[in-house]
C-alpha cells in the first residue's frame, strides 16, 4: 500500500427492529465488523444505550408511520451514503386459528411485517438503485410454510416474502441485491411474550424442553455473512432453524 492509498469507506447500514432482540444484536455484529449503523425501532431510550454500547446511530421511527418513515429516509440519508437496509422490525400477535382470528390483531400483523418493510424499502429503494446496495428481509419460516395457530403471522410473513421474490424481479440488472433470510425458532426476549401478550408462562412454553433453540446472534451472523458476500452473490434465501427443530410444528422437546 503506497502512503497516499486511503482505506475504503466502511459501509453503512440501517437495521429496523433494532431496540431489542435480532435487530440489536445484528446491530453489534454490524459494528464489530466496523460497519457504521444506523439504528431505528420506536423505544428511543433502548436505542440511546445501544449507541453508547456500539457507537451506532439511532433515529426513533413508528414504521406503521408514513410520516415517521419519511423522517428517518431523510435523517438516514442527510448522515451519507448507504449500502444496505435490513428490513428486521416484525412480530406476531395470537395464535387463534382462523376461526377465531381478530381482525385487528392480522391488521396490526400485516402493517408490522409487510407494510413496514414495504414502506422502508420505498424510501431507500431510489438511493439503493443510483448508487448500488443491499435490501435484506428478515422473514421467517413462517413465510414458507403455515402452521395451525398461526394464520395471520404466517399471512403477514408471506406477504413480506413476497415483496422481496417480486422486487428481485422486477430490480434484475440494478445493482440491488434482495435477500431473504428465514428464522424458525429463535429464542428472543420478547417475540414470543408479545405474541402471548405479556403471559409469560405461555412464552417460556414456546421453548419449553428444545435444546439449543436459535439465539439472535446466530441469525445477526447469517445477516452479516448475506451482506458480506462478494456484490456478485447474492443469497436469495437462507432458511435457518436450530437442529432441534424439523418443520414449524415438528420440534424435539426432551
Ligand atoms: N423470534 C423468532 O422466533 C423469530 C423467528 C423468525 C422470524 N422472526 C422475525 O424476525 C424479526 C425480529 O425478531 P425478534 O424475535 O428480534 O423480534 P422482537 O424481539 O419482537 O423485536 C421486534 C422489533 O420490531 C420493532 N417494531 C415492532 N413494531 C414496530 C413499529 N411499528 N415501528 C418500528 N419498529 C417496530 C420493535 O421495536 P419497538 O417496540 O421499540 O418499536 C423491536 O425492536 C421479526 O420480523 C420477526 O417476525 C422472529
Amino acid at each position: 500500500m503506497t502512503p497516499s492509498a486511503t482505506a475504503p469507506a466502511a459501509r453503512r447500514a440501517l437495521v429496523t427492529g433494532a431496540s431489542t432482540g435480532i435487530g440489536a444484536a445484528t446491530v453489534r455484529l454490524l459494528r464489530a465488523h466496523g460497519w457504521d449503523v444506523v439504528a431505528t425501532a420506536r423505544r428511543t431510550e433502548r436505542l440511546e444505550a445501544l449507541a453508547s454500547e456500539t457507537g451506532c446511530q439511532w433515529v426513533g421511527a413508528d414504521l406503521q408511520d408514513q410520516d415517521d418513515v419519511d423522517r428517518l429516509a431523510a435523517r438516514v440519508l442527510d448522515g451519507g451514503r448507504l449500502d444496505a437496509v435490513v428490513n428486521n422490525a416484525g412480530g406476531a400477535l395470537g395464535t387463534d386459528p382462523v376461526a377465531h382470528g381478530k381482525v385487528q390483531e392480522w391488521l396490526t400483523m400485516y402493517e408490522r411485517n409487510a407494510l413496514a418493510a414495504l414502506r422502508v424499502s420505498q424510501a431507500f429503494l431510489p438511493t439503493l438503485r443510483e448508487h448500488g446496495g443491499d435490501l435484506l428481509f428478515l422473514t421467517s419460516t413462517a413465510a414458507h410454510d403455515t402452521y395451525p395457530g398461526g394464520g395471520g403471522y404466517v399471512a403477514a410473513k408471506h406477504a413480506e416474502r413476497v415483496i422481496a421474490t417480486t422486487l428481485r424481479q422486477e430490480l434484475v440488472g440494478e445493482p440491488v441485491r434482495v435477500i431473504e433470510i428465514a428464522p424458525g425458532m429463535v429464542a428472543t426476549e420478547e417475540f414470543s411474550l408479545n405474541r402471548f401478550h405479556g403471559d409469560r408462562a405461555r412464552a417460556d412454553a414456546v421453548y419449553a424442553g428444545v435444546e439449543a433453540p436459535l439465539v439472535a446472534e446466530d441469525v445477526a451472523e447469517c445477516v452479516a455473512w448475506t451482506l458480506e458476500r462478494p456484490a456478485h452473490v447474492n443469497i436469495d434465501s437462507l432458511v435457518v432453524r436450530p437442529r432441534a427443530q424439523a418443520t414449524n410444528t415438528l420440534v424435539a422437546r426432551h
